[in-house]
This record gives C-alpha cells, sequence and structure tokens, in this order.
C-alpha cells in the first residue's frame, strides 16, 4: 500500500468525509446519545430526534433526574426501546458512580449499560481522542473487503481476527477523524450493495474488488440447519367424498382444514378402523410431499384409506367422524370450496387424477 491504512483514510475523509453532523463536538453526553441512536438507526433518521431530546434533556444531570417515561416518549419512533432504557440507567450510573463524567478508558465505558466495546471506543475516542478500535458494522464491511477476510464477521473466531486487525490498524494520532472516517467510508462508499469502489481510497488493493467478490464478503451469517418433522396423514373416502378436519387455532395450519394427521408410527387402516370406527376397504400409501414452514420443513407422508360407510360403527371411543364440527365428510369434485393448506391441496388433488384410472 503506498500509505498505510489509516493515513489513507484521514487523507481521504479531508475531502470526502462527513464534517457537519450534529454530534461533531468535544462533549461526551451528545457523543454518547448520538452513538446510541445511530447503533440501529440512519444518520438522517436520527438528526430530528436527536435535536428534540437534547432540547429536553440538554445535559446528563437532566437526564438522569427525568421519569423513564419522559425518556421513552422523546425516542417513540425510534424503536429498540431497551436503548432508551439503558440510556437512562446510564445517565443514573454516571451520576451516582463517576460524579456525571464519562470515563475516558473505554474498558470502564463498556461496562455501563447499553454501551458496548465498539461504542465505548467510539464514545471514548470522539469526546477524549483516547486510542481504540472500533468495529461495528461498517467496519467489519469494510476490513473483511480490503483484507479478503471469509467468514461471517458475527462469529467469534472471525470477530476475534477482526478485532486484531482494528487494533493493529489504528494511527499513533488523530484516533478520532479516523474513527469517524471509518464510518463514513462504509456509509457512503462501501456499502451494502453497489459499492462505489471507484471512488474508494483502498480500491489498488482491496482484494474483494480484485477478486470480483463486493457481492460475497462479508460472508452472510450461515443458515441455520432447519429442522425437519414427519407427518403421516389420512384420506379417508367413501362415495366421493374425503374426510376433513379442522385444525386447532394455533399452530401450524392454525385453523384451517385438513386431512386427520396420525400420531407418529400409527398404522393408517387401523387407526381409522378403531379411532374413527370405520370399516376399512382398503389402505394404500400415496406419494409423498416435502413442505418448507420458516422454521421447518414437513413430510407429508399420506395414506389413501378408502372406507365402506361415513358412519362410525361399534362403541366409542372413537373420534366421531359424524356429528362433529370439526369433521365433515366434503365432496372431492368440491375441494376448492374448501379451506385447504396448499400441500393437503395438492395431496387431494393428486388423488382426484388417480380416481379415474383407480375407479375408486
Ligand atoms: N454511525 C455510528 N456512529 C456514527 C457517527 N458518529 N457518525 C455517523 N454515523 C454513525
Amino acid at each position: 500500500m503506498p500509505l498505510p491504512f489509516a493515513a489513507r483514510l484521514i487523507d481521504w475523509h479531508a475531502q470526502h468525509g462527513r464534517h457537519d453532523l450534529p454530534w461533531q463536538v468535544k462533549d461526551a453526553y451528545r457523543i454518547w446519545l448520538s452513538e446510541i441512536m445511530l447503533q440501529q438507526t440512519q444518520v438522517d433518521t436520527v438528526i430530528p430526534y436527536y435535536q428534540r431530546f437534547l432540547a429536553r434533556f440538554p445535559d446528563l444531570p437532566s437526564l438522569a433526574a427525568a421519569p423513564v417515561e419522559d425518556v421513552l416518549a422523546l425516542w417513540s419512533g425510534l424503536g429498540y426501546y431497551a436503548r432508551a432504557r439503558n440510556l437512562h440507567k446510564c445517565a443514573q450510573t454516571l451520576m451516582a458512580r463517576h460524579g456525571g463524567v464519562f470515563p475516558a478508558d473505554p474498558a470502564q465505558v463498556a461496562e455501563l449499560p447499553g454501551i458496548g466495546r465498539s461504542t465505548a471506543a467510539a464514545i471514548t475516542a470522539f469526546a477524549y481522542g483516547t486510542r481504540a478500535a472500533i468495529l461495528d458494522g461498517n467496519v467489519k464491511r469494510v476490513l473483511t473487503r480490503v483484507f479478503g477476510i471469509e467468514g461471517f464477521p458475527g462469529s467469534p473466531a472471525i470477530e476475534k481476527q477482526l478485532w486484531a486487525l482494528a487494533e493493529s490498524l489504528l494511527p499513533a494520532r488523530d484516533v478520532d477523524i479516523y474513527t469517524q472516517a471509518q464510518m463514513d467510508l462504509g456509509a457512503t462508499v462501501c456499502t451494502r450493495s453497489k459499492p462505489r469502489c471507484t471512488s474508494c481510497p483502498f480500491a489498488p488493493d482491496c482484494v474483494a474488488l480484485r477478486d470480483g467478490r463486493t457481492a460475497e464478503l462479508p460472508t452472510p451469517r450461515p443458515r441455520k440447519a432447519v429442522p425437519e418433522r414427519q407427518g403421516r396423514f389420512v384420506v379417508v373416502t367413501h362415495a366421493g367424498h374425503v374426510l376433513l378436519e379442522r385444525r386447532p387455532p394455533t399452530g401450524i395450519w392454525g385453523g384451517l382444514q385438513s386431512l386427520p394427521e396420525l400420531p407418529e408410527d400409527t398404522d393408517p387402516a387401523h387407526w381409522v378402523a378403531t379411532r374413527l370406527g370405520l370399516p376399512v376397504l382398503h389402505c394404500t400409501p400415496l406419494p409423498g410431499l416435502r413442505h418448507v414452514f420458516t422454521h421447518f420443513v414437513l413430510h407429508l407422508e399420506p395414506w389413501r384409506v378408502e372406507v365402506t360407510t361415513h358412519t362410525p360403527q361399534g362403541t366409542p371411543p372413537h373420534q366421531v367422524a359424524e356429528n362433529s364440527p370439526e369433521q365433515v365428510w366434503h365432496p372431492l369434485e368440491r375441494l376448492e370450496e374448501a379451506a385447504l393448506p396448499a400441500p393437503v391441496r395438492r395431496v387431494l388433488e393428486g388423488v382426484m387424477g388417480r380416481q379415474g384410472t383407480l375407479g375408486v
């Protein structure tokens, strides 16, 4: 690199960085407030909230003395309200234990409510010029791209590597400018999508740009393995009708009509004969179906069970198919009128398609 990382960024910032943000003042209270508001919110959204907040709470003592409800009211619309509760708690802690003054040591600041390692470093760097590295989402994006670091940056191993790298890149001085420059580069040039690489001071050395991998870095959060479960269902049919059952209001397909679902490993013919009290003519497996829900995959295992009557036989306890608002014999020809989940409809349409050839 022609210039070290930090020097290049500081040079870039002089020309292209943001210099007129309202929290660019040497006041730890104002800096802290802005950093908390900016944790999950964009600059443009934050500015009016920040100004209203300061008009009502111009300093730490006024915030610490206020009822938390007043703080929440001023936060209303910004979201993530734990931030406001922690802000209030933090103000009270600073008054009670630190004489109303923000410590200059980032390790001490990081102990305060709602402040993590990166935010603590930003506050102390901006307010006191303390030499401490930040590692927020913007910085992670810049570092993983420029240095070509693979792996999800939120994982402990990669995060550790990134912290070490961030520490190693810190300049000897102008840490406040350097900190703001990293945020600005991430927010305006090295953006998540469509980065403006032609305007980037690291373009000559960026590994991601060189390899055409800016869209792949940083590595996204790995997808969790989705649990898979088996569901055995019965298509009980007689004389052109199918037995439908309303699902309980909660759980999958809540309140929709569906096919009776069997307990795991239950024999379908035996279950229909004993639990529904319907004499079985024949029982055959139908083609299985895979259905993806948000949190799991369901393998539907449908069985066709043709019975000889609509009326339950024998003595209870069986789940009576007749006279139950939860179970109805529905004409197979009028499936479009039933409130069926899509995969159940597909199973039944398959049955309809097969009817002619099997003659049942
Ligand atoms: N995001 C977090 N801190 C910021 C700051 N000081 N300026 C602009 N955006 C930020």
